[in-house]
C-alpha cells in the first residue's frame, strides 16, 4: 500500500453516518476538523496533553487527537455539535455560558465535553467528581473556579428540565386520556 492510499471508513457522529476515505494515519480530529468541517472540537497541543480535542465515543471522553479515524469504524461519536437540541442547549453549553465558564473559548468545547460525559453518569456529581472529570482539560486561562461553578449549574438546569419533561408527559397522558 502506497503512503497515501485511503481507506473506506464509515463514522458515526451525533447519529449521522458519514463515509470517508482517509490515510491509515489520519486522526479522528483531522477527519473531524477537515474532512467533515465539525470544527468546534479544537486542535491545541495534538499530543494527548490538553484536552481540547475532546469527544465522547461510546459513553467515555477521549481526545480525538490521540484515535485514528480507521479505528473509530461504527463506534458511537458525540461531538459539541451534537449536543443541541434544535434551537435549545444542552444544559452543559448553557450553563457555561451563564457561569462565564471560558475567557479566549480553545479548551471549552473540551470542558463541556467532559462535564457532559460525567452528568450522564453521575446527575448530581460532587464537587471533587467535578474537579477528577475537568483534571484532563487544561485551561490556560485559568478559569477553572467559573468552570467548576458551570458544571455545579449543568447538574441543576438538567434536573430541572428533567422534572419539566416528566411534568408535560403526565399533562399531554392525561389529556389524551380524556
Ligand atoms: S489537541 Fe488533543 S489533547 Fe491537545
Ligand atoms: S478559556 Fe482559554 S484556555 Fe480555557
Amino acid at each position: 500500500m502506497g503512503s497515501h492510499a485511503r481507506l473506506p471508513v464509515t463514522l458515526s457522529i451525533n447519529g449521522s453516518r458519514y463515509q470517508l476515505l482517509v490515510e491509515p494515519r489520519r486522526t479522528l480530529l483531522d477527519a473531524l476538523r477537515h474532512d467533515l468541517g465539525l470544527t468546534g472540537t479544537k486542535k491545541v497541543c495534538d499530543v494527548g496533553d490538553c484536552g481540547a480535542c475532546t469527544v465522547i465515543v461510546d459513553g467515555r471522553t477521549m481526545y480525538s487527537c490521540l484515535l485514528l479515524a480507521v479505528d473509530c469504524e461504527d463506534r458511537a461519536i458525540t461531538t459539541i455539535e451534537g449536543l443541541a437540541r434544535g434551537n435549545e442547549l444542552d444544559p452543559v453549553q448553557e450553563a457555561f455560558i451563564r457561569q462565564d465558564g471560558f475567557q479566549c473559548g480553545y479548551c471549552t468545547s473540551g470542558q463541556v465535553m467532559s462535564v457532559r460525559a460525567l452528568l450522564d453518569v453521575h446527575p448530581e456529581p460532587t464537587d471533587e467528581q467535578i474537579r477528577r472529570t475537568v483534571t484532563g482539560n487544561l485551561c490556560r486561562c485559568g478559569a477553572y473556579s467559573n468552570i467548576l461553578a458551570a458544571a455545579r449549574l449543568a447538574a441543576d438546569l438538567q434536573a430541572e428540565r428533567r422534572v419539566t419533561h416528566q411534568s408535560e408527559l403526565r399533562k399531554t397522558r392525561a389529556e389524551d386520556s380524556r
